[in-house]
């Protein structure tokens, strides 16, 4: 008997030692005594090599600072759309970065069931929820096989990032079905093996594709999928005996949504830039030029210039452009003619007709006024600018080599559109860099009213602007 007694708790520790290891290495072969027996670990399932399970200690890399911004940890939350009062299983839960989450969403009248199969997961997790005074928690150790769940008694049974690890595919989808309520779901969330952008390891990602062969055949069916995260899959199932419609999987190609614009879906794949003033640009060619056009648009009426507006701009730069070169430029046509005389000479060196011939080109440029061409392109332009500082609040101007912009006026304006919904930008840093160009200081070029009273009546309220209106009261006198 004593030889006996001693045999068992030999192999009791033994089995104790291997689920430890197990954990470690992710698959075990043993059977503790108190435990189902625990057929060997797959190496691959329908095609898909399995991955070795996330050692605890990797566990700060699951509650990283970066996790939100590179995962849109909050965009998944909602898409899950969990309600208060509800029962839901945070399977391989880890240190609980989302059975936190979830838990102050049921509230104090639902619970989060944290599975995982590593004790020291679950007292990080345990620790995590203690410290934020979380008491609707209640952690599980589970096996390779068995999460020790209750039957049909989850809402929800959240998997982000483990499925694919599961050493026992087949066991573990098998005791979820059975936890599910008739119309309870099974999220799995997993990293896009589809997308090469996606830095996680290939055996730590699997596609769509793949999902579809292994979870179907085990009773479930797709219900809905979310394919708006950066780097991964969110696919929801439920039982195949539930009440709730079977979705198929769409044909069309994945694309992120990084905005809207006038109701139109803006997508990462239109972007070729990942950062700086590349991407700055970009972004103001998806979002902003669609609405510069609706605004010339609605009020075309307002700033398409007038045949007179052109004949009136044209006259006075005419005149402005002669009453320059008077001033600074007087001997212009003197020394273009001294110059083309020059060029009849047989003895110039190559490189000294060269030199003449560029000279000539640069006084005959000066010296040519700016034509109706002139004031075409540029009129529209400067009546657009106009129409914004009287409706969008003046404020400061900007000075441009072809005109003055309505700085303020612009940011007031873009942000009306925002507030009215036409303009919905996702991700928080590519609205900064949208916004940069009429957010950062442009020093001596930006200016405010009150500093230079001339020049911001000369854009309020142009000369050739007040000849043409003038000619206009004349003849409706
Ligand atoms: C990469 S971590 C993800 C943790 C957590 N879901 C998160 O996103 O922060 C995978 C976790 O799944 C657990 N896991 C692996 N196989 C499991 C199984 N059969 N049952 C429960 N948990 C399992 C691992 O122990 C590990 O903590």
């Amino acid at each position: 008997m004593r030889f006996a007694s001693e045999f068992y708790s030999l192999r009791t520790l033994l089995a104790l030692a291997a689920l430890v290891c197990s954990a470690r290495a992710g698959h075990s072969d043993e059977t503790p005594s108190d435990e189902q027996p625990i057929p060997p670990a797959l190496k691959q399932y329908k095609g898909r090599e399995i991955a070795v399970t996330m050692h605890y200690e990797g566990a700060p890399w699951l509650t990283r600072e970066s996790r939100e911004r590179e995962e849109e940890c909050s965009t998944l939350i909602k898409a899950l759309d969990v309600k208060p009062g509800q029962a839901i299983c945070d399977m391989g839960c880890g240190n609980g970065f989302y059975t936190l989450k979830l838990a102050e969403l049921v509230g104090e009248t639902g619970q989060v069931i944290a599975v995982d199969i590593q004790q020291e997961m679950l007292r990080f997790l345990e620790e995590r929820a203690k410290e934020a005074g979380i008491k609707n928690i209640k952690p599980v150790l589970g096996t390779l096989v068995d999460p020790k769940l209750q039957p049909a008694s989850l809402d929800m049974i959240l998997l982000v990032d483990v499925y694919h690890e599961f050493s026992h595919p087949e066991h573990m989808l098998k005791a979820m079905r059975e936890a599910l309520k008739p119309d309870g779901r099974m999220v799995l969330v997993e990293f896009r093996l589809e997308d090469r952008n996606v830095p996680i390891k290939l055996l730590h990602k699997m596609s769509k594709k793949q999902i579809l062969k292994e979870i179907p055949p085990n009773g479930f069916k797709l219900i809905e999928q979310f394919d708006k995260l950066p780097w991964q899959h969110v696919m929801f199932f439920a039982r195949d005996d539930s009440d709730l419609p079977e979705i198929k999987l769409s044909d069309k190609p994945e694309r992120k949504r990084i905005g809207q614009v006038l109701g139109e879906d803006i997508y990462a794949d239109q972007l070729k830039s990942k950062a700086g003033k590349g991407l700055g640009e970009e972004l103001q060619q998806l979002f902003l030029a669609p609405l510069w056009q609706r605004y010339k648009e609605d009020h075309q009426a307002e700033i398409e210039p007038t045949k007179s507006e052109i004949k009136g701009a044209t006259d006075y730069f005419q005149a402005r452009h002669a009453k320059m070169l008077a001033e600074e430029r007087p001997n212009l046509a003197k020394d273009l003619s001294r110059i083309e005389e020059q060029l009849k000479s047989e003895k110039l060196s190559p490189e000294d007709r060269k030199r003449l011939q560029s000279e000539a080109e640069t006084l005959k440029k000066a010296g040519t006024p700016p034509g109706e061409v002139f004031a075409r392109f540029w009129l529209p332009q400067q009546l657009l600018q106009q129409h914004l500082y009287r409706n969008f609040g003046g404020g400061r101007l900007l000075w441009q080599q072809f005109g003055v912009e309505a700085f303020d006026a612009t940011h007031a304006w873009l942000q009306s559109e925002e507030k009215l919904g036409n303009l919905q930008i996702d991700n928080p840093e590519h609205r900064t860099l949208l916004f940069a160009y009429w957010t950062r200081d442009h020093g001596g070029f930006l200016w405010k009213p009150e500093d230079r009273p001339e020049e911001t009546e000369e854009f309020v309220n142009p000369p050739w602007q007040k000849s043409v209106r003038r000619e206009k009261e004349r003849s409706s006198e």
